[in-house]
């Protein structure tokens, strides 16, 4: 999950990291108060009115601007409120106290995956699109590998700031941020801390001044505030209805809803349909839907309620192979879910049962012989039968 900037600064501070005071407003009658609240700590006469989309490159795209009073500020939030960045229209923006800048750097720390470590990266050359400084001044930009057992400590913090090049009088200094940084990666379980720019005020303090924050979602058992940080303008509302069941649905804008067992076999009749689909309109799958080990009625219910909730489901391709959970008791879920879901079912449904007991479940859906539910012996005669349904 991606964080705001506005959030990344609020953890930031959490954990010790250097920050400007902040204020959000979704208005420009908020900005001004914001501004003058902040105006009035004595800090900084000036504040700077932020965009806060998650996407980079606010600045160039006007998403930044300084503002000389709570005027001001109001007037540079009502031009960025609304403005459409990359594709990301700015709904909030956050009134930041302005600093003094004397110079610009960039740090970030990320996780590894090709390696299986870490990768500290840092330049003292900031204020430039770190992208294009890799491309063309690779040299410019420190990559320290950080041992994942061992984290950032001083003597790794120290390595780091001395690759960047650091002025030997800053360096401490700067140092002792990163090692707050990395205790906000470990801390709270993120796969990116992300600080440009990170920048030496004129008075010589170091200071993040922005902030780009990924959390690890398969960590947020370990983290009951993260829950609070997603954006729920921002998602869809048939996964945050599939979340609320605990189902690992993914909306896809296809016309044929899938539900399997089994992220593998999941994804293949996401393929297999696809390739139906061809012969038949065109018609796509319209979700990933994994509904793991436990096909329960209660499961299955959910799960069909789901795809059913999709406007743009025609039909739906039940695909699950029986192992430790047998047909006989997926069939039973099948069958089951449809009572629960009555008149609220609507849609054609194709089954295609194989695995454990399949036998039994194949005569347990026969015996029922719901309506809407058509049995089909393979996984591509279902996908073919479930695109020709879509497709009527
Ligand atoms: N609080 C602030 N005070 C003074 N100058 C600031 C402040 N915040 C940002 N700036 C200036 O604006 C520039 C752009 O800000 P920032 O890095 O937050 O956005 P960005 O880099 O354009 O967006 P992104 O990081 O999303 O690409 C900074 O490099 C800095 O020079
Ligand atoms: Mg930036």
């Amino acid at each position: 999950m991606d964080l705001f900037e506005y959030q990344a600064r609020d953890i930031f501070e959490k954990h010790g990291v250097p920050v400007l005071g902040g204020v959000i407003a979704t208005t420009p009658e908020e900005a001004r108060k914001g501004a003058e609240e902040l105006i009035g700590r004595g800090n900084s006469p000036v504040v700077v009115v932020k965009a806060q989309v998650k996407t980079g490159g606010r600045g160039k795209a006007g998403g930044v601007k300084l503002a000389k009073s709570a005027d001001e500020a109001a007037e540079r939030a009502e031009e960025i409120l609304g403005l459409d960045i990359k594709g990301h229209v700015v709904r909030t923006v956050m009134i930041a106290e302005g600093a003094k800048i004397a110079q610009e750097f960039y740090f970030s720390v990320l996780l590894d995956r090709a390696n299986r470590s870490y990768l500290a990266m840092c330049s003292v050359e900031g204020g430039m699109e770190i992208e294009q400084l890799a491309v063309e001044r690779p040299d410019a930009l420190a990559k320290v590998p950080v041992d994942p057992r061992v984290g950032i400590d001083q003597a790794k913090a120290a390595e780091i700031v001395a690759a960047a090049g650091f002025d030997a009088e800053i360096a401490p200094k700067v140092a002792d941020v990163i090692r707050k940084l990395w205790d906000v990666y470990a801390g709270e379980d993120a796969t990116l801390v992300e600080v440009n720019p990170l920048v030496l005020t004129e008075d010589g303090e170091i200071i993040a001044l922005d902030g780009k924050v990924t959390l690890d979602e398969n960590a947020e058992f370990r983290h009951a505030d993260h829950g609070m940080l997603e954006d729920a303008a921002a998602t869809d509302p048939l996964e945050a209805k599939a979340k609320e069941s605990g189902l690992n649905y993914v909306k896809l804008d296809g016309e044929v809803g899938i539900i399997g067992n089994g992220a593998g076999l999941v994804m293949s009749t996401l393929d297999v349909v696809a390739y139906a689909g061809e012969k038949h309109g065109g018609v796509r799958p319209a979700n990933f839907l994994d509904i793991g080990g436990g096909a329960s009625a209660e499961v299955m219910a959910n799960g069909l309620d789901v795809i059913l909730g999709d406007e743009q489901v025609k039909s739906v391709f039940v695909n699950v192979f029986g192992g430790i959970t047998a047909c006989d008791a997926v069939a039973n879920g099948i069958v089951k879910a449809l009572e629960i879901l009555g008149d609220a079912a609507t849609k054609p449904l194709v089954v295609r049962l194989d695995g454990n007991n399949v036998e039994e479940g194949r005569r347990i859906l026969t015996q029922a012989a719901h309506p809407l539910v058509t049995l089909a012996d393979t996984m591509d005669g279902a996908a073919d039968k479930a695109a020709e349904l879509a497709n009527a």
